[in-house]
């Protein structure tokens, strides 16, 4: 059985403050793409990782072997299977990549095991993995609340394509949040104003709600963030924005625009990764 898994962009970030965890109370808006990975499920002996296409850890600290243990153990059932993973989400990058495929994998081995589960305790499985994993149970959009784990689902955006940037550098998601040095006393008011452009299909233009509190801490980290936020400042005012921690960057543009901007983004940065992506209305599903 294979399955395919999504990547996310958050079209909006905005961090609200620091909990007494440690963690951050966010408003998001999260945005599945058709940028995907597939996971193989195949029956065997034991538990057993194959990751081919970016170089990943196979054993227990992929979130993926930490699913399948998790749903395994919550149903008193050996975890049987080998799983395969191919990648082509880039890792590190803010896109939900691994989040993504341990959602896959919860969702897949449940039907693999053909286990009585639903997406609500899928979801309460996922948000013990990754703060944005439970996203990915369902997918489309969603506004993403707490630790990003509280969602509440969006009609998914329409009308714009998004041209992906992959990272020029890994960025670690703990040093980005530490790099924090406020919160915007509006924090919110973005995810509020586009979640209800979503819900009534009127969705004001990107530059009214495109905003990500993790990207100036994510430039203090990273010097080549820090570079790419000034090139599309320049180049794409108002339509580009780093995804999650970074360090990928999505643009929102109307259709027809994508393939020029590409080209001529192409021009500054001719060997990095670019992708055009659609917003889907999915998460993980079955091939
Ligand atoms: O939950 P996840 O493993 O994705 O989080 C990685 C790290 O990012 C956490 O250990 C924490 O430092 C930070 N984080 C946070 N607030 C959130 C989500 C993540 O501070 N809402």
């Amino acid at each position: 059985m294979t399955i395919e898994t999504c990547a996310k962009v958050n079209l909006t970030l905005e961090v609200l403050r620091r909990r007494e965890d440690g963690f951050h109370e966010l408003a998001t808006v999260f945005q599945a793409i058709d940028l995907t990975d597939r996971l193989t499920f195949r029956r065997a002996d034991s538990l057993s990782l194959e990751v081919r296409g970016v170089p990943v850890p196979s054993d227990s600290r992929n979130l993926v072997h930490r699913a399948a243990t998790l749903l395994a153990r919550t149903y008193g059932i050996e975890p049987a299977v080998h799983i395969r993973i191919d990648k082509r989400i880039p890792v590190g990058a803010g896109l939900g990549g691994g989040s993504g495929n341990a959602a896959g994998a919860l969702a897949g081995l449940a039907r693999f095991w053909d286990l009585p589960t639903s997406d609500d305790e899928l979801a309460g499985l996922a948000a013990t993995l990754g703060s944005d994993c439970a996203f990915f149970i369902r997918g489309g959009a969603a506004v993403g609340r707490g630790r990003g784990e509280l969602l509440e689902p969006l009609p998914t955006l329409t009308g714009y394509s998004l041209l992906l940037l992959g990272p020029r550098e890994s960025v670690s998601t703990p040093a980005v949040y530490r790099a924090l040095q406020g919160f915007r006393p509006d924090a919110g008011a973005a995810t509020e104003l586009l979640a209800a452009g979503l819900r009534s299909g009127a969705v004001p233009p990107p530059s009214a709600w495109l905003v990500n509190d993790l990207a100036e801490p994510a430039a203090r980290v990273s010097a080549r963030v820090a570079e790419d936020a000034e090139i599309l400042a320049r180049e794409a005012p108002g339509c580009a924005m780093l995804s999650g921690s970074g360090g990928a960057w999505f643009l929102v543009t109307e259709p027809e625009r994508a393939e020029a901007l590409r080209l001529e983004l192409a021009t500054i940065w001719p060997t990095r990764p670019m992708w055009l992506v659609r917003p889907v209305a999915w998460g993980q599903r079955v091939l």
